[in-house]
């Protein structure tokens, strides 16, 4: 079999080394000639070069390895390219938490104002890395985990509708092993449907194959007496899945919901744990980032070492495993970002919505729910799919008057005042993060 020239794009991501240990472990399935690791940030591109290296040192010294921050030599002949790319960096994603809780809303990464001015800067940088990929590696598959991921999905599809690409979310994984953890399953065995739009969604059917029959309403059982197995994790996402349980408790009692709509819900709870001085970006600067340091550090500091604490994990497992369907034209189920086009009949078919897709070698084959979505979960996506396009269409159109609607008709947002405000704000940090409004 062919081997494989994979691009990591945001190459100096804390996630690196768990998807590079992946495709390593994967080495019949997915034979690899070269990795290339791509970013902007030269340091810690060349950082996470040190890592990688060590780790192909150790296993693979057949493969080759590049560090660049020079698209032509990322993607030139290149065969996959695994996206992870974070416009503006932990230090911008802090400004997305931060200022919206200055007002008393919910500062989250991909949701409410914090995803909408992480979502301009994200579009700006992605497409134009697309516009690279296009130009010097036209059959490269881009497999995407960049966020804000709707929002990602309906630019990349209005400025460039025939690109090979494949948007995922490992969160539905995250849920579904925490599952697995908490009452003993095995989501292998899952045939799950799910609906939704990204970080935004529903379970509808968890059919068991082992059981022959759908396990959801037992799940949802099993949450509402025990609660989720939040043991071991970190106290912010320990928090997050706590609120999931209150959510299945209080208010979905048929439909397991996505953590993330706590959002949307149950701000008063989201928020009730946060810091506005040390939010979510701060943890991981001070976790995942400087862990990058540490090890980059002790590699320096032994010549004779012989492991590292990096390990693979469903996020490195999610993307590997997409791109051995493709290559093996093997019809793997996952949950992945689409365009609606009648898959959920009731919604507006120019939504993007993620939903369960069979992944072969042609690329991705949606499935259909056939049936309508209750009214509640209905309204919520319109109006946040409303608001994406409109925030879309502000940057496309370079609309201030757009982006403000799209601010103002987010779900977390109580009046158009504090949107203007808050709009404002963004512009004047986000910068040359963000295309000029007028
Ligand atoms: C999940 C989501 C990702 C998100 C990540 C944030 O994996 O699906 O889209 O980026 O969580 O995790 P972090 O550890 O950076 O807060
Ligand atoms: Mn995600």
């Amino acid at each position: 079999m062919k081997k494989n020239v994979v691009t990591i794009a945001g190459g100096g991501s804390g996630y690196t080394p768990g998807i590079l240990l992946t495709v390593l472990k994967f080495k019949e399935e997915f034979p690899l000639k070269e990795i290339r690791l791509y970013d902007i940030d030269e340091q810690r591109n060349s950082d996470m070069g040190i890592i990688v290296d060590f780790l192909l040192k150790k296993q693979r010294p057949d493969v080759k390895l590049t560090v660049t921050q020079d698209p032509e030599t990322a993607f030139t002949g290149c065969d996959f390219v695994f996206s992870q790319i974070r416009a503006g960096g932990m230090k911008m994603r802090e400004k997305d938490e931060k200022i919206p809780l200055k007002y008393g809303l919910v500062g989250q990464e991909t949701c409410g104002l914090g995803g909408f001015s992480y979502g301009m800067r994200s579009m700006k940088s992605f497409l134009e890395m697309v516009g690279f990929i296009e130009k010097y590696a036209p059959n490269a598959w881009i497999l995407n985990y960049t966020n804000p991921e709707s929002i990602i999905a309906e630019s990349v599809r209005r400025k460039f509708p025939n690109i090979k690409i494949i948007n995922a979310c490992d969160q539905t994984i995250s849920i579904e092993e925490l599952l697995d953890k908490s009452f003993g399953y095995d989501r292998k065995n899952f045939i799950a449907q799910y609906y939704g739009l990204n970080h935004f969604g529903w379970y509808k059917e968890i059919y068991d194959v082992t059981r022959g029959k759908d396990i959801l309403p037992e799940i949802i059982e099993k949450i509402k007496k025990q609660g989720l197995d939040v043991s071991g994790m970190e106290p912010s996402w320990a928090h997050t899945y706590n609120v999931m349980t209150d959510m299945v408790r209080e208010f979905f009692p048929k439909y397991l919901p996505n953590n993330y709509l706590q959002y949307y819900l149950y701000e008063d709870r989201a928020l009730e744990k946060e810091n506005p001085n040390y939010t979510r970006a701060n943890e991981v600067m001070d976790s995942r980032l400087k862990k990058i340091k540490d090890t980059v550090a002790e590699i320096k500091a032994n010549p004779n070492l012989d492991t590292i604490d990096y390990a693979t994990e469903s996020h490195g497992l999610y993307i590997v495993e997409m791109a051995i369907s493709i290559l093996h034209n093997k019809n793997d189920r996952f949950m992945l970002i689409v365009p609606n086009k009648g898959a959920i009949p009731n919604l507006r078919p120019d939504a993007v919505v993620e939903i369960p897709c069979y992944v072969n070698a042609k690329g991705v084959e949606p499935v259909s729910m056939r049936e309508g979505i209750p009214d509640l979960h209905k309204g919520m996506m319109e109006a946040q799919v409303a608001a994406e396009k409109l925030l879309v269409d502000a940057f496309f159109e370079h609309s201030y008057q757009k982006a403000l609607e799209a601010f103002a008709l987010n779900q977390t947002v109580p009046n158009a005042t504090i949107a203007k405000k808050i709009l404002n704000e963004f512009i004047e940090v986000n910068g040359d993060y963000w295309v000029e409004l007028k």
